[in-house]
């Protein structure tokens, strides 16, 4: 087996991969980790500290280390690192809401905007190890925060904006957050949404003592004396940010993602593994070359946002585009003007906004030419064919890539993808295994003609994640435990006759709305919070917009009529705990729900129900009370 050699390391910003190269490399990634992973982290990596071993521990207790000992600043890695020839080189190009105005920031103006906000958290007391949250839009200044809690070894929690002040204030509690970095409120869509207010309630009942405001909007807000200070007043005047020197496996962050039960995990990522990987798949899987444009459409509060809308593209020192609004309208041409307008050669967005997009037909597409267009990303649910073809054909006027990218927050980054230029096109597959990552898949059964199961894992990875925060047996429960010695998933999958893999959705009880993962516990904890609701289940019905949107059922306390205002106070309640994005598009009174005789809910014929699918429920003979179908069909609205 070949070492990646010393000229191949230093080609890596040239080439693309092939075929052969994909083959040997990632067989060595399997076969010879040690020497692959070697190379790779000495390519991509500005080590402070050489690490003594590629990897070690117990993968089953998830107990892995990789590169053991080694020393680095992940911030250093992604900015000062390319100080020395990129100075100049726009790191980000920043554009309004409505594409209202444009700014744009080197990556030596980055460098100094992040050095003072890292000198400023410390001036305040920020510790290295520390967990910070972050509640922020998308400004070019959420980035510097982020980066500026990698500079001092502070670890970022980012809550993704749209998330209600419930949702963000269980998650200050969860991490014990001293520190809040938010902003007065930001532009979407034409209209001012206040951000401020929100983190008012949230901060109640934790352990906050400071809260940094950066000032965006005109509108004014309360600001708590002692606790709330506004970032320009307070950013350090002091230009040189000594970077902390982090171990290898020292956490970066944490970002909270929703599992089958209701409590939000704290998935936990390390510094060296995280962005190597980070660093490595945007490198091959968006066949990024120097000198690239790149826009991923990911908000900051998700981990596409973390893994290429920060690390990844900044490890490679690109220039990205980072846009205020949603780039779905009001208008939906925008978003191919902006394409034109900076020549974005990658762009990476997800399904549900391709679909909306497409929704608009292809006159929008007539305002620009998407000439600059090379690969096409998407991520976060699976792709219907009709919008592959459709961003294949039409946005991409048939010369693009097409790379369907699977991954979770928990594999940090891209895991399966049609690689650019190797791989079959495929609409709807997720084709080829990244480097270091073996696949298998686990309890087959035959469904339609075809062996599908569920996808597992069998090797660490460096971008596994390593946790989940403060409770280590969750994580060893939810991913070691299903198939012994394997990470699991909880999505469905099948490999094809010509070896590609595809993803069939979840096999667990977590939903894919617009591409943010919600567990349907979630929402039937908000709904039980009313009073005169003593159950409730919630299941996911296929929309041809979002994907998947939430449908509830829910039982009533005894001689209790189910009403308008109910269902009113149970989307209160939704919105309140979480957020509007998952608010059920049905609420429906059930009787009474079908139960096996062990009591637990048979959520298979609650989704048939919900479809619309009530002429044959299969084998229904553990149903313990099956005159409850019924009952819910009668009330179905
Ligand atoms: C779940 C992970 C990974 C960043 C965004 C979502 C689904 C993700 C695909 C894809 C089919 C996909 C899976 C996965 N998913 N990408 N290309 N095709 N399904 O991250 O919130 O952690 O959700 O999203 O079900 O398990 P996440």
């Amino acid at each position: 087996m070949n070492k990646v050699s010393a000229n191949e390391k230093k080609n890596l910003a040239n080439f693309s991969l092939d075929k052969r190269t994909y083959h040997d490399w990632y067989q060595q990634s399997l076969h010879a980790p040690e020497v692959f992973w070697r190379a790779q982290a000495e390519c991509f990596i500005q080590w402070h500290k050489p690490f003594s071993e590629v990897v070690s521990g117990d993968f089953a207790k998830a107990q892995h280390k990789w590169f053991v000992d080694g020393k680095l600043n992940v911030c250093v890695n992604c900015v000062d690192k390319h100080l020395a020839q990129k100075a100049d080189k726009p790191a980000f190009i920043w554009v309004a809401d409505n594409a209202s105005s444009e700014q744009m920031i080197t990556y030596r103006q980055l460098h100094k905007k992040i050095c003072e906000f890292g000198n400023t958290l410390r001036e305040h007391g920020v510790k290295k190890g520390e967990t910070v949250c972050i509640y922020m839009p998308m400004l070019i200044d959420s980035f510097v925060a982020i980066l500026a809690c990698a500079r001092i070894g502070a670890v970022h929690s980012v809550v993704f904006g749209g998330f209600s002040p419930q949702a963000l204030q269980s998650r200050l509690q969860a991490a014990n957050c001293r520190f809040l970095i938010t902003a007065d409120g930001f532009s979407r869509g034409g209209k001012t949404v206040l951000l401020k207010p929100n983190v008012d309630e949230a901060v109640l009942d934790t352990l906050v003592e400071r809260v940094i405001v950066v000032q965006h909007c005109d509108k004014p807000v309360y600001m708590q004396g002692g606790r709330d200070v506004w970032y320009h007043e307070v950013q350090s005047k002091q230009a040189h940010c000594e970077p902390e020197i982090m171990d290898a496996e020292d956490p970066l962050f944490i970002l909270y993602t929703s599992g089958s039960t209701g409590k939000p995990k704290g998935i936990v990522h390390t510094s060296a593994g995280y962005l190597l990987y980070a660093a490595m798949t945007f490198r091959y899987v968006f066949d990024y070359h120097a000198g690239d444009i790149y826009w991923c459409t990911a908000d900051i509060g998700w981990i596409t946002g973390h893994t290429y809308g920060v690390y990844g593209p900044l490890a490679l020192g690109a220039t990205s585009v980072i846009y205020e609004g949603v780039p779905t309208g009001p208008d939906p041409a925008l978003v191919w003007k902006i394409v034109d307008r900076y020549q974005v050669n990658i762009f990476y967005t997800a399904p549900t906004a391709i679909r909306a997009l497409m929704a608009h037909g292809d006159e929008p597409l007539n305002q620009s030419t998407r000439k600059s267009l090379r690969i096409l990303g998407t991520v976060g649910e699976p792709i219907n064919p009709e919008a592959w073809r459709w961003y294949h054909e039409e946005v991409g006027n048939g010369q693009c890539w097409i790379v369907d990218t699977w991954w979770q927050t928990e594999t940090g980054g891209v895991a399966l993808a049609p690689l650019p230029y190797i791989s079959a096109q495929k609409p709807g597959a997720a084709c080829l295994p990244f480097f270091g990552i073996e696949p298998k898949i686990e309890n087959v059964t035959e469904e339609n003609g075809r062996a599908q199961g569920q996808l597992v894992l069998t090797r660490s990875w460096p971008g596994q994640s390593r946790t989940i925060y403060g409770d280590h047996q969750r994580y060893l429960s939810t991913y070691m435990s299903q198939v012994p010695g394997a990470y699991f998933t909880g999505d469905g999958a099948l490999v094809d006759k010509g070896g590609d893999y595809w993803i069939l959705g979840r096999v667990d009880d977590v939903l894919n709305v617009s591409g943010h993962r919600l567990g349907t516990a979630e929402i039937e904890s908000a709904l039980v919070e009313h009073e005169l609701v003593s159950e409730a289940a919630v299941v996911g019905v296929a929309d041809d917009i979002k994907g998947e949107i939430p449908y509830a059922y829910v039982c009533l306390v005894e001689g209790v009529d189910f009403d308008d205002k109910i269902t009113a106070e149970c989307q209160d309640l939704v919105t309140k705990h979480i957020g509007k994005f998952a608010l059920p598009n049905v609420i429906q009174w059930a009787p009474d729900l079908p139960k096996t005789r062990s009591g637990k809910i048979m959520r298979r014929l609650l989704r048939q129900i919900a479809k619309g699918d009530v002429e044959q429920f299969g084998d229904t003979s553990t149903l313990a009370n099956p005159d409850s179908i019924s009952k819910i069909i009668a009330q179905k609205p």
